[in-house]
């Protein structure tokens, strides 16, 4: 059956389940658009804060309801208490507004974010190496450090000192290895104790994204913290993403993860490009074989379950944690090494999938 097909089949079957103060989840103004895509099935319910227990037996009947008629595809239900969205909700069902449409930065063609469910995947490290690759296909390219609560980018490429900031007040952003960096770390200074709470963490990232002078971009890569936070929310709430990339090691747990985040971003209506498998096996640095020590291939049977494109696997090299840790990442330092090429690879596969991204 075709996608919207089921999606309309799911929405008859949430009129079976009862919400709490009478009524069905289907008529329920909390209830999110249903995504369906060739593997899965994903919505949200939206509830006012403190709701959330009574609204669970609700969320197992739907789950329940929904998996009847999804023709075998993956059902993800989440139950949101997030003060924003049960307000979305509760505008939609009285016919008000919601929040601000999302608003493009001007002269930023396309924003792809990295993400993750779980820290230290290697997020970071993809993004500036994926960017990099970018870069070497020709796009002018950018690179955002939205991770306030643990910024990398600077470290990884080597930025030294505070962006300039001109004289109203918009930043110049750093240059290196010839991508246009901004990072909220460049601006703290060292060993200051940052608590972003939502308003500021929003405030933060809307001045990184336009207050800076990024000079006409393809592309800016948003290396996204771990998890489905207030900076998550708030970037897909305040700009239009070409899409986001999973980063995931291909132990279970990262995976169970990193569908929680596949989640936030399918039922924000933010298409996800793909995942990427880092840490897939282990190269050995003297003999150059290959140990798939880690149940490798995880994540591309969990993308394909999905029906979400499988970009690639990066391997765990010395190399790249050296690199990165000199702030001279390798596919700038090294762009034809074997520890270059696979990110190189799924720059290609992202670009093929997404002609547009190309001026
Ligand atoms: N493929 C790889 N091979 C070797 N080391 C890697 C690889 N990918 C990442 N690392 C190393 O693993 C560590 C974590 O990587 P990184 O900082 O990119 O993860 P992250 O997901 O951004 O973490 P966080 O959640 O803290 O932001 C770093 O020391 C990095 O150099
Ligand atoms: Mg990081």
């Amino acid at each position: 059956m075709a996608n919207e097909l089921i999606a309309n089949a799911v929405r008859n079957a949430l009129r079976s389940v009862t919400i709490p103060g009478g009524g069905n989840l289907a008529d329920y103004g909390g209830l999110s658009e249903i995504i369906v895509t060739q593997g899965a099935v994903a919505f949200a319910i939206s509830v006012a804060h403190g709701m959330e227990t009574a609204f669970a037996p609700a969320r197992t009947a739907a789950q329940a309801a929904a998996e009847k008629v999804s023709e075998g595809r993956k059902v993800m239900v989440s139950l949101t208490s997030d003060r924003n969205q049960a307000a979305t909700g509760q505008a939609k069902a009285q016919n008000r507004p919601g929040p601000a449409p999302r608003e493009a930065v001007p002269g930023i063609r396309h924003i792809v974010a990295v993400g993750s469910g779980k820290g230290g995947v290697g997020k970071s490290t993809v993004a500036v190496n994926l960017a990099l690759a970018f870069a070497a296909e020709g796009l002018r390219t950018g690179i955002l450090d939205a991770d306030l609560y643990g910024p990398s980018i600077p470290k990884l490429l080597g930025l030294e000192g505070k962006p300039a900031v001109r004289e109203d007040g918009i930043f110049s952003p750093h240059q290196a290895f010839g991508l246009k960096a901004m990072s909220i770390g460049s601006m703290l200074t060292p060993g200051q104790a940052v608590v972003w709470r939502g308003p500021m963490a929003t405030s933060a990232l809307r001045q990184l994204l336009r207050e800076t002078d990024w000079g006409g971009l393809d592309v800016l890569v948003v290396d996204l913290p771990p998890g489905t936070g207030d900076i998550q929310i708030s970037l897909v709430q305040q700009v239009p993403l070409l899409g986001a990339v999973i980063i995931s090691t291909p132990q279970d747990l990262a995976l169970i993860d990193a569908t929680k985040a596949m989640d936030m971003f399918l039922r924000t209506e933010v298409p996800i490009l793909g995942i990427v498998e880092n840490m897939s096996y282990f190269l050995a640095p003297d003999t150059g074989r290959r140990y798939d020590i880690f149940g490798h291939g995880g994540a591309h049977a969990a993308a394909d379950n999905l029906g979400i494109p499988f970009l690639g696997e990066i391997p765990l090299v010395m190399q790249i944690r050296e690199t990165s840790d000199a702030g001279r990442p390798v596919v700038a330092t090294n762009p034809d090494s074997a520890e270059a090429l696979p990110f190189r690879t799924i720059a290609k596969r992202l670009l093929a999938a997404q002609p547009a991204v190309r001026p």
